[in-house]
């Protein structure tokens, strides 16, 4: 069971997939929560680089070490978690490259895809929900949680074009992409919804 959770800007969805970790754990499944970028030791050393407070990187520059973070962590951290049998859930996936690095920045389509699959050694998940939120809202949010980084700086324009790309993605895909529309929903609401569909899905 793969599980990813996407979104812009303070969308909520490290809040959602802690919750739904508790609730999987609770029903005796062995569950691995991650997170990109940042779910490995290398991992962790690029967030700080593309996560910088200051400082410009060339696109593509920031787009390889996206891809050096995903290849990485799929390799040590998530194929071994699935192959043994274990739950996982990441914040942030294949989906964010396609929405920042192609609808944000502006990539081609066809590389970002091509590097996508390749640096997940095509590795999909099962099942990924889709926190959609209005980049003045989620901004806001965002800024309540301390300094702003690399990519909650950028201008409305980026955050509005990486919105509309997440937005293209679940029209897209409506089997794998589960879309929450923007209603200002309580958490507990939106958590049983998510649960619901995790149980639909998987079965249990
Ligand atoms: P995130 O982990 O959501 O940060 P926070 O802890 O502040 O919520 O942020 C990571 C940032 O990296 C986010 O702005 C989106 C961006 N990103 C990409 O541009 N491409 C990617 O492939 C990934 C995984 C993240």
């Amino acid at each position: 069971m793969f599980i990813t959770f996407e979104g812009p800007e303070g969308c909520g969805k490290s809040t959602h997939s802690q919750l739904l970790k508790t609730y999987l754990e609770n029903k005796g499944l062995v569950v691995v929560q991650t997170r990109e970028p940042g779910g490995t030791p290398l991992g962790v050393k690029l967030r700080a680089i593309l996560l910088e407070k200051s400082g410009p990187i060339d696109q593509l520059a920031e787009a390889s070490l996206f891809f050096a973070d995903r290849a990485e962590h799929v390799a040590g951290v998530i194929l071994p978690a699935l192959k043994s049998g274990k739950c996982v859930i990441c914040d942030r996936f294949l989906d964010s490259t396609l929405a920042y690095q192609i609808g944000g920045r502006g990539l081609p389509e066809d590389l970002i895809r091509f590097m996508n699959m390749e640096a997940s050694f095509g590795v999909r998940p099962d099942l990924t929900f889709l926190l959609d939120i209005p980049p003045e809202v989620g901004l806001e949010r965002a800024k309540n949680k301390g300094a702003a980084d690399r990519f909650e700086r950028e201008g409305m324009a980026f955050h509005t074009r990486v919105r509309e790309k997440y937005l293209a993605l679940a029209a897209d895909d409506p089997e794998r992409i589960k879309l929450f529309p923007f209603e200002n929903l309580p958490i507990d609401l939106v958590q049983t919804k998510i649960r619901s569909i995790v149980d639909e899905k998987f079965g249990n």
